[in-house]
């Protein structure tokens, strides 16, 4: 069931992009598990989010549908349905693959503009639609952290905790979900060229992930860019397939992961682990979403 208008519940709430499958599903599953009032943002629910609406903490759970990050109307959408809800957690999950070579580029103009616009532009939409939501959350924060009750100032307690087990002083803090796949340095080193729009599109990822931790420092509220891992979701077994049918993926360093990609489960666990770590002295680093590595851009 998909709420089609404003949410009701204006208790602070936990924001999913890209949250009917995947990556997005799964954090939706735990945040849920955590006790947090979710949101999830996605253009189709599916039939595992609608299970998850039937499952236990249902009821913290809304679905919002008509949320396609790479176009500008999914600002006024996700205005409208969280009008007056304190955004508390934002993590800007959705993305899309590419698997194209560098002789590809030119011929596939308008597919890199959609990567760009999904994976590039879309956290920015999602972010600057959520601006008000997540300057509620920090205002309604800043007087217990002015009080000593926690947050940057006292470096105390800033965890996702979520819900009723949520400190009153946790400031809001946000998440991009991207990929090494977008750090320029990581691609040298690993003499990797292929997934090519992938590879553009999230290394604009991460400055917009740079430049959103800049314009959200002033106002309290941190922003981590991380890489979830190689995640046994669509998107890997899109990857390999393609590397299977022929190198789609690149003429060099092809060679399948030793290790094999991770749970979505562990991944999602340490996406929050991530978040639960994040303070604002720390806001705009790029790291690994299971160890906390700090990854170069
Ligand atoms: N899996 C990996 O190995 C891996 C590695 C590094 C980084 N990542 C990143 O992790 C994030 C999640 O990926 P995943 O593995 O969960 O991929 P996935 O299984 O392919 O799921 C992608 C999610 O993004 C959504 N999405 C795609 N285009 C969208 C759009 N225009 N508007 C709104 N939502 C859109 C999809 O919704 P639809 O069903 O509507 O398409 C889906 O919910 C992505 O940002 C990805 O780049 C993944």
């Amino acid at each position: 069931m998909a709420e089609a208008d404003t949410l009701q519940d204006k208790n602070p709430a936990a924001v999913v992009t890209g949250a009917n499958r995947g990556l997005g599903l799964e954090l939706c599953r735990q945040l849920l598990q955590r006790g947090w009032r979710v949101v999830a943002l996605c253009r189709r629910t599916s039939d595992t989010l609608q299970e998850l609406c039937a499952g236990p903490g249902a009821g913290s759970l809304a679905v919002v549908e008509g949320v396609d990050v790479g176009q500008d109307e999914c600002e006024a959408a996700t205005c409208r349905a969280l009008a007056g809800v304190p955004v508390a957690l934002l993590i800007l999950n959705a993305g899309i693959l590419s698997t194209d070579t560098l002789t590809e580029l030119d011929t596939v103009v308008a597919r890199q503009q959609a990567r760009f616009e999904v994976n590039a532009l879309g956290p920015l939409r999602v972010a600057h639609a959520l601006l008000p939501n997540l300057a509620t959350a920090a205002a309604a924060a800043a007087p217990a952290r002015a009080s000593g009750g926690g947050g940057r100032d006292s470096g105390g307690s800033s965890n996702v905790a979520g819900g009723a087990g949520m400190p009153p002083a946790a400031p809001p803090k946000v998440a991009l979900i991207t990929s090494k796949m977008g750090s320029i340095q990581l691609t040298q080193q690993g003499g990797k060229n292929g997934s090519v729009g992938y590879r553009l599109s999230k290394a604009a990822a991460n400055m917009a992930a740079q430049l959103l931790a800049v314009e959200l420092q002033p106002q309290g509220i941190p922003l981590v860019a991380i890489h979830p891992g190689a995640v046994a979701t669509d998107m890997h077994a899109q990857y390999w397939a393609a590397v299977a049918a022929g190198g789609a993926a690149g003429t060099a360093g092809m060679a399948p992961s030793a290790h094999g990609p991770i749970s979505v489960q562990d991944a999602a666990a340490g996406v929050l682990a991530r978040l639960d770590e994040l303070q604002l002295g720390s806001t705009g680093r790029f790291v690994q979403a299971a160890t906390g590595e700090e990854l170069p851009w």
